[in-house]
């Protein structure tokens, strides 16, 4: 491992959270990964290409809270979001990537760079009808860029309550054989808050959400899955 950069090779991933709908949990889960991977002393660049800036706003607010090896850049656009990625992926350990709900020029181009594009969604059927655009989006670029690239969807906002819905759900995504990472992010007032008081999920007390300490434990789980499918102990989940 390269010391200076946290690197472990030359492929370092790029993950991009990409959904053509809006308000499904990219932000959030790109968020909650960044902060585990850097605590767990890798450099990550966190890019975010929403017009919208929740990430870079987050970063604001954060201040100094924000990790010494986690760095955020803002203000990309489809003109230079491959520059972007590229040169973050010579210096990090992990690229992650925050995209608008929108299949744009801009998601093409971040995908196209992907080691794992992940595909939040909430348990429901509404959600569910645009997963297929999102992974068309990923084939039409993996065909472009002449390689595979891997992706999952993630169950964002999940409750313990498992509905007829989300069981529908689940095994249409098995019958059209599109891979669920083994995690879910359940629904928390600790992944919100983060956005509204700033700094790390570590830094939230029992004062600011019931239990933060049942969230850290769920988006530890979330992270370990991402880190599995990217070192391929994950792949039989495809
Ligand atoms: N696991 C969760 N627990 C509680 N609240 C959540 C969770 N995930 C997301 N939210 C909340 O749901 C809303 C949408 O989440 P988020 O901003 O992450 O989605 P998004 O897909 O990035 O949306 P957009 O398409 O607008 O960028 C936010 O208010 C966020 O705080
Ligand atoms: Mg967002």
């Amino acid at each position: 491992m390269d010391e200076r950069t946290g690197k472990e090779d030359a492929s370092m991933p790029v993950i991009v959270l990409c959904s053509t709908k809006g308000g499904v949990g990219k932000s959030t889960t790109a968020l909650v990964l960044s902060q585990f991977f850097s605590a767990a002393d890798r450099a990550v660049t966190l890019i975010d290409a929403d017009p919208n800036q929740p990430l870079a706003t987050w970063a604001k607010r954060s201040g100094e809270r924000v990790p010494a090896n986690l760095t955020v850049i803002g203000g990309i656009t489809e003109e230079t979001i491959i520059d972007a990625i590229d040169d973050a992926a010579t210096r990090t350990a992990y690229v992650i990537v925050d995209l608008e709900g929108s299949a744009n020029l801009t998601a093409a181009s971040a995908i196209s760079r992907a080691d794992l594009v992940l595909i939040p969604m909430r348990g429901k059927q509404l959600d569910a009808d645009q997963v297929g655009k999102v992974v068309a989006l990923v084939d039409r670029a993996a065909k472009l860029s002449r390689r595979a690239i891997d992706y999952r969807v993630v169950f964002s906002m999940a409750t313990a309550l498992n509905t007829k819905e989300q069981r529908h759900i689940f095994q249409t995504l098995e019958a059209k054989g599109i891979p669920v990472l083994p995690a879910r992010l359940m629904e928390k007032a600790a992944f919100s808050a983060m956005f509204q008081i700033g700094g790390t999920i570590f830094d939230l007390t029992d004062e600011d959400v019931s239990n933060p300490k049942s969230a850290i434990a769920n988006a530890k789980e979330l992270a370990v899955a991402v880190a599995n499918v990217l070192t391929g102990k994950g792949r039989e989940a495809a």
